[in-house]
């Protein structure tokens, strides 16, 4: 098969035909975003439907006694239930570590082929009509991707998927990805076009559209190897940094680089601008109290909040807030203060009490927690700082004392998200005269002082539940070899540890890793039929081992609702 695209001279009216066409398909590429849209309300529709019918069979069907008898039951719908299940868990797990969901993938696949299929189609063999072709679909897809980087209430996206901006920031940059194919493709067809005619050098010197989209080419790049896990792990803020800068401008070189971008990018820009203020107006300064853990890297921040604000937080437990640390308050001998302008880092709502909420930061290198550190040993009192949020996902959650258990694992500062939700779940139980005993919390951490940012309330002491397990995997030593252990001897390491020993008012557990192979066996035990819900929140390695466990059950037709806090970023 011949190359099928050649340079056609095209008359006006050929030109006015392929401008249509081309005005056309970035309609239809960008308004075909409602089609997923639209499955997801059907699909939801089906699933209530589905259990609203099988709620109602429930009732009048006779059902045996003995919980094995009730597991061998045979029924078609169970059978297809079970599958169900199975293929679900099986598109949610990982293709490849740290590459994302597979049935992401396959959407991300599909997506990329039907914005191929809008770009080829009914293009003939003009060369230049493709080439334009993929420059106008990446353009439609301009507003969306921004929609789907909305983090305030104001996404219209998240209020129609019934989602949240965590879980739709890895849409987001696969949106991102198929964008910048689009256009290197538009990019490159078009230099190829002008090395062809041999004009390459004197266009990209003398042509201003030619010279606005190379740049915009080139941010693009930029953008996506900044945004490579890899980057944003070793520096997130220069990853932050690159794609607010070159975000804003992108849309703005792409206005004047083609005059049919015009009305994406406006609808881009104006996204973002609603998004800022919508964050803005969803931004408060409390005043705050900051104290370290001791024996710990933990700092405890207590900060006060106006009522009015409070009950929101109130409204859900294990929601985060974005931090952000005003110029009054940047610590005096800040090497580049101007940094924390943009800073806003994320941090889970630990507890909220009638009058301030506390957050719990495990201090680490970057800017913002070393700030606090800094912070919790001025003299300052009471520095204000920016909360910006609340958000979650798990305003979201389905009603977690519907199922008949409930596991939830935390990891180090992980259980931020577990014991709200622990505490907020049992409450739920006893109200609804269920048995408390049905949810389970394991919460895995270095040493037992890293439990100590608990508010003191001896009534409902952890140790006192039965289905709490804690574990201690470090010694607090640990945290503190470098700054205490003495370079030639062991008599003040002696000193330091009976020190950090000496507390016996924290809460007793084991001194060994979890094993959540059995944890999960144990739980996934006590009932054939049940129903289990597990919310893990903590290291990477720790929910994906405990992912690993749940689906050995889940492949066995077990029902699970799975939420794992630790979102890609
Ligand atoms: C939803 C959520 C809740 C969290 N809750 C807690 C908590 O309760 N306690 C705790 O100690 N840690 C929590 N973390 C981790 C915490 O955000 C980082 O440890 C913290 O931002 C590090 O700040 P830094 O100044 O030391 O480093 P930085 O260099 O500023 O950031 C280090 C890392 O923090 C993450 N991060 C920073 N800013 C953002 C942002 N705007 N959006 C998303 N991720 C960002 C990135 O992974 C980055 O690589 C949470 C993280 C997330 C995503
Ligand atoms: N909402 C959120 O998204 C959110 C909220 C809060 C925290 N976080 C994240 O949670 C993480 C917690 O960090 P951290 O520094 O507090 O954790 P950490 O102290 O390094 O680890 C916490 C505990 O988990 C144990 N652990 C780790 N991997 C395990 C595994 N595979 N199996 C069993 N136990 C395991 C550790 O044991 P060892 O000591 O033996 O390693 C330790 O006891 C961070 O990445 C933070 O960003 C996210």
């Amino acid at each position: 098969m011949s190359w099928p695209y050649h340079f056609i001279d095209v008359s006006d009216d050929q030109k006015h035909e392929r401008r249509v066409l081309l005005d056309r398909y970035g309609i239809c590429a960008q308004l075909s975003v409602l089609v997923p849209i639209l499955g997801f309300q059907l699909y939801r529709l089906a699933i209530w439907v589905s259990s609203a019918r099988s709620r109602a069979k429930t009732a009048y069907s006779e059902v045996p006694g003995s919980p094995m008898l009730k597991y061998r039951r045979p029924s078609t719908s169970r059978t297809l239930g079970r599958k169900w299940r199975s293929a679900s868990w099986y598109l949610s797990d990982e293709f490849v570590p740290s590459w994302g969901r597979r049935g992401r993938l396959i959407g991300a696949g599909i997506w990329t082929a039907w914005l191929l299929f809008l770009c080829v189609h009914k293009t003939g063999d003009d060369y230049m009509h493709i080439t334009k072709r993929f420059g106008e679909v990446a353009a439609s897809q301009f507003p969306f991707h921004y929609m789907l980087s909305m983090k305030s209430f104001a996404s219209p996206v998240a209020f129609l998927l019934h989602s949240s901006h965590e879980d739709l920031m890895p849409y987001h940059q696969i949106s991102g990805r198929i964008i910048w194919v689009l256009l290197v493709q538009h990019g490159s067809w078009y230099l190829n076009s002008f090395i062809q005619r041999g004009i390459l050098l004197q266009i990209l010197t003398s042509n201003r559209a030619v010279i606005l989209g190379m740049i915009a080419i080139t941010f693009m790049n930029i953008i996506a190897s900044s945004s490579l896990a890899i980057v944003r792990k070793w520096n997130y803020r220069a990853f932050f940094l690159v794609h607010v800068v070159l975000g804003i401008s992108l849309p703005i070189l792409l206005f004047f680089h083609a005059s049919h971008m015009r009305i994406y990018m406006v609808e881009a820009l104006a996204i973002f601008i609603i998004d800022v203020i919508a964050r803005k107006l969803n931004t408060i300064t409390g005043f705050a109290t900051i104290t370290k853990v001791p024996n710990t890297k933990l700092l405890k921040i207590n900060l006060l909040l106006p009522e009015s604000k409070l009950a929101r937080f109130q409204a859900a437990a294990g929601q985060h807030v974005y931090l952000n640390i005003p110029h009054e308050s940047t610590p005096p001998r800040t090497s580049n203060p101007s940094i924390h302008d943009l800073l806003y880092n994320p941090f889970t709502v630990a507890e909220v009490s009638d009058s301030s909420i506390t957050l719990v930061v495990r201090s680490l290198k970057g800017p913002t927690s070393k700030a606090l550190d800094m912070l919790s040993t001025s003299s300052k009192s009471r520095p204000p700082i920016n909360i910006e949020g609340p958000y979650g996902a798990s305003k979201k959650f389905p009603n977690l004392a519907n199922y008949d258990r409930i596991l939830l694992v935390g990891g180090g500062v992980g259980a931020t998200f577990v014991l709200p939700i622990y505490r907020d779940v049992r409450d739920q139980l006893e109200t609804e005269g269920k048995s408390p005993e049905n949810v389970h919390l394991v919460w895995s951490m270095r040493s037992r002082y890293e439990a100590a940012w608990l508010s003191a309330n001896t009534d409902d002491s952890l140790e006192k539940h039965a289905n709490v397990q804690l574990y201690y995997t470090r010694t607090a030593l640990d945290d503190h070899r470098d700054e205490i252990a003495p370079e030639d001897g062991s008599i003040e390491l002696f000193d330091n540890m009976s020190l950090v020993q000496g507390n016996t008012e924290m809460p007793s557990g084991r001194h060994e890793r979890p094993d959540l192979g059995k944890i999960v066996d144990d739980v996934f035990r006590l009932g054939f039929e049940e129903t289990v819900a597990i919310l893990v929140c903590g290291p990477t390695k720790l929910a994906s081992d405990l992912r690993k466990h749940v689906g050995a059950w889940v492949g066995q037709g077990r029902e699970v609702f799975w939420h794992d806090e630790s979102f890609g970023l």
